[in-house]
């Protein structure tokens, strides 16, 4: 780190402390305190994701004139706002605080948590990007995981905080989040670095579907990582189903075997089909054939092909037949690019 990066580092290593202090230890984190308890938090949880309460006074501005930090520093952390009369106040107060941490450990940014939902307040506040904050680079608890990660090298992709911490009250140890934004190609190359396997358990919410089928494409498209679905039941994200139905059970569904990509698909891209009318009918079994043709197992591109021969009443070797039409324009297409790339390397420049 350059030493303004290492101050900064320094200043948001304290700044968890204070925080973590005023949750465990003070009248002003009782609220929080009973907030999180009710949520099923628990103190090894608190000491080990270093939560804590951002109360409403003006603290950190407070603790750092104690501290003579520097007016500047203060200014690109990220933890103040500036007002119109160019005075620092705390980005964060009435807020649940969520240390978020780089991948050697270190706190770079927060998130914060209210504990009541208002309207014209957002959920979650996150820190701005700074000189050691870079979101897109930035995936929560991997530091962790990175040094926990079992022998099978799985890791498990959460939509939220909340969801990787009942996650490891519920022994799944290995769950990372990417914090509210759609999966970076930078955090997948992460996951790829540590992970043989990502198992996919986002919400059981159409947001969460879509944010799967999004994740999918990203993950196969910038890594060899093998993919693995797992289903939440009516609606429920990962923390609501441990606290709904125990730790026990969502072990269970985490060790089961959870849904292909190609499964997913087949399910995902019904929607907004009506599969009684033909035409939406010969799309989706278009569209679904030209999945099952970038299986590489022809096992497996078998099993599927049988499902829809099944449901749609069709005979397998027309969906086969149909499955070497989409290999064939494939090779066609293929072909052009290659001799597109020839004239190019014989010297023709094309714009
Ligand atoms: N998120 C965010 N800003 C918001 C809402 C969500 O940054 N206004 C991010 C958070 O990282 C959150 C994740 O998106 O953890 C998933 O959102 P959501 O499912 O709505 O939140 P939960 O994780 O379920 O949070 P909670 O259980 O506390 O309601
Ligand atoms: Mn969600
Ligand atoms: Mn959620
Ligand atoms: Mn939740
Ligand atoms: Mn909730």
């Amino acid at each position: 780190y350059s030493s303004q990066q290492s101050e900064q580092i320094t200043l948001y290593k304290e700044a968890a402390n204070l925080y973590t202090h005023i949750l465990k230890n003070t009248r002003l984190g009782e609220d929080a305190l009973n907030y999180l308890n009710e949520r099923g938090i628990t103190e090894d949880d608190i000491n080990v994701f270093q939560m804590g309460f951002a109360p409403s006074d003006n603290l950190l501005v407070e603790y750092c004139k104690e501290h003579n930090i520097d007016y500047e520093q203060m200014r690109k952390s990220g933890l103040f706002v500036e007002s119109d009369a160019g005075e620092l106040h705390d980005r964060f107060f009435n807020r649940i605080m969520f240390p978020i941490k780089n991948q050697l450990g270190n706190v770079v940014a927060f998130s914060g948590r209210v504990l009541e939902k208002k309207e014209n307040q957002p959920k979650y506040l996150n820190s701005p990007e700074s000189e050691i904050f870079n979101k897109g680079r930035t995936l929560y608890n991997f530091d962790r995981v990175r040094s926990l990660i079992s022998q099978k090298r799985s890791i498990i992709l959460f939509e939220g905080f909340m969801d990787v911490i009942a996650a490891n009250r519920a022994g799944t140890t290995n769950g990372i989040a990417s914090m509210g934004t759609s999966l970076t190609s930078d955090q997948v190359t992460m996951m790829a670095r540590v992970a043989k396997e990502v198992v996919i358990c986002y919400d059981g919410d159409d947001a969460g579907q879509n944010a799967i089928a999004r994740a999918i494409q990203l993950i196969e498209q910038e890594s060899s990582l093998k993919i693995k679905i797992v289903f939440l039941p009516d609606g429920q994200d990962p923390d609501e189903y441990v606290k709904n139905n125990g730790s026990k059970n969502f072990e269970q569904l985490m060790s089961s075997s959870g849904e292909s990509s190609t499964a997913f698909y087949l399910k995902y891209d019904r929607h907004g089909l009506n599969l009684t009318n033909e035409n939406d009918q010969v799309a989706y079994i278009r569209q679904s054939i030209e999945r099952i043709s970038r299986l590489n197992d022809s096992i497996e591109q078998d099993i599927y092909l049988k499902q829809l021969s099944d449901e749609f009443s069709i005979d397998i070797g027309d969906l086969k037949q149909q499955m070497n039409h989409v290999y064939a324009d494939q090779t066609i297409r293929q072909n052009n690019r290659d001799q597109r790339s020839t004239f190019v390397s014989e010297g023709e420049t094309r714009l």
